[in-house]
């Protein structure tokens, strides 16, 4: 049951800095060694490219997903929406490892993937919260998400519990091909970093209530902005306030904006942007400017490194790698509390059901 949360939503929010320690305890030991299968990590040394098929949520989840392998394992990795892969297959490379990422381990648009991939007779991995799902089931190897049971619609834990798998397996799969960033790389340390970043920004609700009830309380639609990694994130935090408070939101690549969609900025359209890739961040400033100066009312999520005093959302500073992990928190709070003061269901947004068993 939620206890005394009244959603679930809130709940799954919560119970993130803990399923990032208990993903810990499942998969690294104290000495952060990374407990994945010997034979699953062959499979993926012998790949040429992976290609991490999903939809929604679990689709940005692989969005990061790639970053983290192509840093850390150095293989080059295509992430794809499972509804247009299945029917529109792009020439493959010779050698292709499949991963299927699926909180719900049900989707039918992703298990029509791999019954071709089967088919085809390529290796696959599904990386899932359920045991025993179908593509569990159907691919030759899984990982679990350890994230307990998600009841909200909207995917909050399932999407950090993912991004953290992904972790470990590139480290893992890094190792084994000998990459010294990956050698480097102590997951103990900063992931725990992350748990209490998410602590952090968890203890401080009201303050998120508070800006989204300034920001966000009649408008009708919304941008998040952001390059990179943030990019990736952006569209994730746009598909949450999407769901639960029915903002038109859309995520976008900064450095876009103007080549057309500007045009859509108007006096008082919020604009949100997330200020964690180093490499980036002045150029998506400037891109903040160019909005504002068309009348935007801008909303910015930064890494406390590259804070200013004008910002509205710092975040602790983490890994490079893993600032998703923190960043989107703030985003499942905006999402979560616009739908509140809306007197929308936020467990249960209308047109939408937990699992997408029809293709
Ligand atoms: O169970 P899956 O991870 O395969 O589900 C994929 C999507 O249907 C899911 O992430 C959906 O987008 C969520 N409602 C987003 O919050």
């Amino acid at each position: 049951g939620k206890g005394a949360y009244p959603h679930y939503m809130l709940k799954e929010v919560d119970e993130q800095p803990a399923v990032m320690r208990r993903l810990l305890n499942e998969y690294v030991t104290a000495d952060g060694q990374i407990k994945i299968n010997a034979d699953l990590l062959t499979a993926l040394e012998a790949a040429d490219r992976l290609y991490i098929v999903a939809a929604g949520t679990s689709y940005h989840a692989g969005l990061i997903g790639k970053t983290l392998f192509e840093k850390l394992a150095k293989k080059p990795v295509e992430v794809h929406v499972a509804s247009e892969f299945g029917y529109h297959m792009p020439l493959l490379s010779a050698k292709p490892f499949f991963i299927f990422l699926t909180q719900s381990g049900e989707t039918a648009d992703s298990r029509q993937v791999l019954v071709q991939t089967n088919q085809m007779g390529y290796p696959s991995l599904t990386i899932t919260n359920s045991q025993g799902s179908t593509l569990s089931r159907e691919a030759d190897h899984t990982l679990l998400l350890h994230a307990g049971p998600e009841i909200a619609v909207a995917s909050t834990k399932a999407y950090t519990a993912q991004i953290a798998v992904e972790l470990f397996l590139a480290v893992a799969l890094g190792r084994h091909q000998e990459q010294a960033v990956a050698l480097e790389f102590d997951v103990n340390h900063e992931l725990t970093l992350v748990a209490t970043g998410m602590e952090a920004v968890l203890s401080d609700k009201d303050q998120i209530e508070a800006l989204v009830k300034h920001y966000l309380a009649t408008t009708r639609n919304a941008f998040y902005i952001g390059r990179g990694t943030d990019y990736a994130l952006s569209l994730e935090a746009a598909l949450k306030l999407k769901e639960i408070s029915y903002i038109q939101a859309e995520g976008f690549a900064a450095g876009e904006l103007k080549h057309g969609t500007i045009a859509l900025i108007e006096d008082g359209t919020p604009v949100l942007a997330f200020l964690m890739d180093q490499s980036t961040i002045d150029h998506t400033r400037g891109n903040l400017q160019e909005v504002t100066a068309r009348g935007a009312q801008t909303f910015t999520i930064v890494s406390d490194a590259f804070a200013q005093p004008t910002d509205q959302i710092v975040l602790p500073q983490v890994n490079p790698l893993l600032t998703a992990l923190v960043g989107v928190v703030p985003a499942q709070l905006i999402a979560y509390y616009a739908s509140l003061q809306r007197g929308l269901d936020v467990d249960q947004p209308r047109n939408l059901a937990k699992s997408v068993t029809v293709e």
